[in-house]
């Protein structure tokens, strides 16, 4: 059995798709929602779908290896961040080795580092005049949108599209993709 945490910061969107996608799977279960806002969306739809949260606070989880305690708990065994803003510290990584996977909106290594996340990759991809975009789901290391990448697909970008026109196409492949690879991904690590 494969539980997951999904670590997530803002509307949770992905999250919803991904708790959706596995309500009824046979050996992957979503376990947990993790989140370092009170205030985020993702909490409240996490309650409404019957999934526990925790809640993380700064020095909690870098200055301790507080979330290791609550995630052994819940008996989690594979970490998904979907909207999760803060850097990885080692000591998860090193808990989770290739069993955490991150979704980026852009086709890295293209509008990937510090910084590029929501609109500001949509921005820049505008600004860029480049002719497509796309998804990029890899695997966490310690160093932001870094890792091995497992899956990409692109998506056409016009000259008349605006960076929120490009968001959403961006989004729509996210909530269609996200959740099949990584069941296939943790099938493959299982077989
Ligand atoms: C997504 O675009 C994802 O790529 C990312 O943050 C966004 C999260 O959106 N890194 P949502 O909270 O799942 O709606």
């Amino acid at each position: 059995m494969e539980r997951i945490a999904i670590f997530a910061s803002g509307t949770g969107s992905n999250a919803k798709k991904i708790i959706e996608y596995f309500k009824a799977h046979p050996n992957i279960e979503v376990r947990l929602v993790v989140a370092n806002k009170p205030d985020a969306p993702v909490l409240a739809m996490a309650k409404q779908q019957g999934v526990k949260t925790l809640l993380l606070d700064r020095p909690g989880f870098y200055q301790s290896e507080g979330a290791l305690e609550a995630l052994a708990e819940a008996q989690i065994t594979f970490i998904v961040l979907a909207g999760f803003l803060w850097l990885v510290p080692p000591y998860l990584v090193n808990a989770y080795p290739n069993r955490i996977v991150n979704i980026h909106p852009a086709l890295l290594p293209k509008f990937g580092g510090k910084g590029m996340y929501g609109m500001h990759v949509h921005r820049a991809v505008k600004e860029t005049g480049e002719t497509n975009t796309g998804i990029t789901i890899h695997l966490v290391n310690e160093a932001y949108d870094e890792g091995d990448t497992l899956f990409q697909v692109r998506c056409p970008v016009t000259a008349a599209d605006t960076p929120e026109q490009i968001a959403a196409k961006v989004r729509q492949l996210e909530h269609v993709h996200f959740a099949p690879v990584i069941e296939k991904y943790i099938n493959a690590l299982n077989s």
